[in-house]
């Protein structure tokens, strides 16, 4: 499997590969954390069920989507997921998200699994990046700027977190 090493800003070392069905249970785990803290990603809670997330994780067919795991130490420590959309009219689009546990933010995993994902994009000829970002997020819509990304737009007071109206902001990337 390839597997793709990069220094960190503290000088360990983060792997990244594709996510295999072994991972599910780290997954899960991981993305309910992320989903705990309520701030970064909609989804708040995703039911334990590693039988139904190694089927997920199975769906990543490299072909259409594909999901990275980074992984320091033997742990996994963030994902990034990306899926070419199945509309004729908009195969050229794919979009992704990403997330990485709280412990290890801001020590550049985000960018090498950013980088890692829009190189698959573009290996597949997709021709334009597209996520979604909540407004009050400036760290992730900082990274994704230096990455190349621009809002194209958002949908106002979309969601409410503590109460809290969100903006919903559309960014995109032409690879
Ligand atoms: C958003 C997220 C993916 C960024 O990844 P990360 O590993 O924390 O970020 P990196 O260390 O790779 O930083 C990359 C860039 O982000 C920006 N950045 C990092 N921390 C920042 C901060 N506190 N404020 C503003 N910008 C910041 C910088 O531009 C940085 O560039 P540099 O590498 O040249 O310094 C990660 O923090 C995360 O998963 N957060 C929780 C879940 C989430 O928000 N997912 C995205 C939903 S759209």
């Amino acid at each position: 499997m390839d597997r793709w090493a990069h220094a960190m800003k503290d000088g360990r070392t983060v792997v990244v590969r594709r996510a295999i069905e072994r991972d599910a249970e780290q997954l899960l785990r991981n993305i309910n954390e992320v989903g705990a803290e309520e701030d970064w990603i909609l989804t708040e809670q995703v039911p334990w069920d590693p039988r139904q997330e190694r089927e997920w994780i199975r769906g990543f067919d490299d072909s259409d989507s594909v999901l990275y795991v980074a992984e320091v130490d033997g742990r996994i420590v963030g994902q990034v997921d990306a899926h070419i959309s199945m509309y004729p009219k908009a195969h050229h689009v794919a979009s992704l998200g990403i997330a990485i546990v709280k412990a290890y933010r801001e020590k550049g995993i985000g960018r090498a699994l950013m980088e890692r994902v829009l190189a698959w994009m573009k290996a597949r000829g997709v021709e334009k990046a597209n996520l979604e970002v909540f407004s009050t997020n400036s760290r992730a819509i900082a990274l994704y700027k230096t990455l190349g990304f621009e809002i194209e737009g958002s949908r106002k007071r979309q969601f409410k977190i503590r109460g809290q109206y969100v903006d919903d902001v559309y960014m995109a990337k032409w690879l």
